[in-house]
């Protein structure tokens, strides 16, 4: 069962970007099936490795687009950013430690916010600010 299909609210309009949000999409539709679903704690096996290395590479590729603009939200999209590798290392450890037992309504509400506030929102406003020079309040 899907959470969300890929749609145009989410869409920057930069391939690379786009094709990684897609991919962290996928990763909560997956979650999304295995709670569900009612599947164990294996079903969320390679699910935070693929989250913390999202995080790394994600991240990295999209500061490199808006550092050197003249993108005026580089200091609080930064910070988002740093919250969310925080957020995801934590819930790393604590699926490690037992204290995430399973598939995760913690986890898929987390990835809920993101995907509305931060790409639909912060990500969006950062493209179309990139692709037009478009300042918003
Ligand atoms: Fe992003
Ligand atoms: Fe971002």
């Amino acid at each position: 069962m899907q959470f969300m299909n890929w749609n145009d609210r989410l869409s920057t309009g930069v391939a690379d970007i786009d094709a990684d949000h897609k991919r962290l999409l996928g990763m909560a539709n997956e979650l999304f099936d295995a709670i569900m679903s009612g599947s164990g704690k294996e079903a969320l096996g390679s699910l935070f490795d693929r989250l913390s290395e999202y995080a790394e590479t994600h991240f990295k590729r999209e500061e490199a687009l808006f550092e050197g603009s003249n993108y005026p939200d580089v200091a609080r999209h930064k910070q988002e950013h740093r919250q969310f590798t925080l957020w995801v290392n934590d819930a790393r450890s604590r699926f490690h430690n037992g204290a995430i037992a399973g598939p995760s309504l913690e986890v898929m509400d987390y990835l809920k916010d993101w995907l509305f506030d931060h790409i639909a929102g912060r990500d969006k406003q950062c493209s179309r600010y990139l692709a037009k020079g478009v300042v918003w309040a």
